[in-house]
């Protein structure tokens, strides 16, 4: 057996025990056994004051290459093994950071999906129906026909988004089919005159949705918002019924603890119109910063459905009567939660939605 023998020999058991190594604890482990004094190749460096002088070159070469081999080998294996376990690191942090719950956690409904179906529930359980319109309006549903007429002044209390449908501007305004805007609705009560439109008096129903106006958000207002709209068409309703109704309401859904009174007001399509307050759920009419000392805090609008508008659904007001009323739902739910900026609804952050 040749020298060089004796070093491919060393160098391939050198081999072998890296390839055994299970993981960078093994690979430690055998560091001196492959670099060390006692080494194979270590053992083979000391004989080389043996070797015949003109052959040492030749084997310290051969000897250099088998030591270069195995380091190479065991650099290869240790940057490896560095790397499969930063990958188990990284996906154990990956887990930590998510915090993932072990079963999926369950989401629930939105605070203004709960207040609204809680609304309809109690009106539902007053004898009311249920009813919807679209988001997109045209200038008659939204305006004229509630007895807002073009140049009405009223029509200011209304920060409205008109649409632009680009070459589709030709609607139809359903009287009479001449050009009309479309726009995004600035309240529920447009649908109040689909329902009339669609159904025979005696009509008791409450039409929920989202609503839009051209608001700037803050704590208060938000562009996009919520109301439901209440609306009764029968024989000899009187003002009296409309003030019974809202008292009935306020005291199904918020309590009895929970009043409500109506205050002289003006809106085009009734007559007359009344401010609907009911006690402020806060301090139960002690006074508070919320109701501004008052004791109450303003929910809606109300009044008499105006003869015209009555008229303007084909309805004859000499046999029928009838009251509207509406308000904003995300702010009840916001009073209902005590929270106090009406954009935290909807940023959408679960840490905040999740408590409710
Ligand atoms: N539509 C009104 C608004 O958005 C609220 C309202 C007032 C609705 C009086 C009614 C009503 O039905 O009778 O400000």
């Amino acid at each position: 057996m040749t020298v060089y023998d004796e070093i491919d020999d060393a160098r391939a058991a050198s081999l072998a025990a890296i390839a055994a190594a299970a993981d960078l604890d093994g690979l430690t482990a055998i560091e001196s056994q492959l670099f060390g004094k006692k080494s194979a190749l270590g053992g083979l460096k000391r004989l080389m004051g043996q070797v015949e002088a003109d052959e040492r070159a030749s084997v310290g070469q051969a000897l250099n290459a088998a030591q270069q081999a195995v380091r190479a080998a065991h650099d290869d294996a240790r940057a490896s093994f560095a790397a499969a376990a930063r990958r188990v690191q990284l996906e154990t942090e990956r887990l930590d950071l998510t915090e993932a719950p072990s079963a999926p956690a369950l989401g629930h409904l939105h605070l203004v999906t709960q207040a609204t179906e809680r609304l309809e529930d109690v009106f539902v359980g007053m004898g009311f129906t249920v009813s919807e319109g679209p988001q997109a309006e045209t200038d008659w549903y939204n305006f004229e026909a509630l007895n807002l007429p073009a140049a009405h002044p009223a029509r200011s209390m209304f920060d409205t988004l008109y649409l632009d449908l680009g070459d589709r501007t030709e609607i139809g305004d359903g009287e009479g089919g001449e050009a009309t805007n479309v726009l995004l609705r600035t309240h529920t009560s447009p649908v109040q005159i689909r329902v009339m439109e669609n159904q025979e008096p005696p009509i008791y129903t409450v039409c929920p949705g989202r609503v839009f106006r051209r608001d700037t958000a803050d704590a208060s207002h938000m562009p996009v918002f919520h109301q439901i709209e209440g609306l009764v068409v029968d024989r000899g309703i009187s003002f009296r019924d409309l003030a019974g109704t809202l008292n009935d309401f306020t005291a199904a859904y918020f309590g009895s603890s929970i009043t409500s009174r109506l205050r002289p007001s003006y809106f085009p399509f009734t007559e007359p119109s009344a401010e609907f307050d009911i006690t402020c759920v806060i301090c139960e009419g002690d006074g508070c910063q919320t109701c501004q000392r008052t004791g109450w805090i303003e929910l809606g609008g109300c009044g008499m459905v105006h003869p015209n508008v009555l008229g303007n659904c084909g309805i004859d007001s000499e046999e029928w009567t009838g009251f509207a009323f509406g308000f904003g739902i995300d702010r009840l739910a916001l009073m209902r939660h005590g929270i106090d900026d009406l954009r935290d609804m909807y940023t959408n952050d679960v840490r905040f939605l999740s408590q409710f």
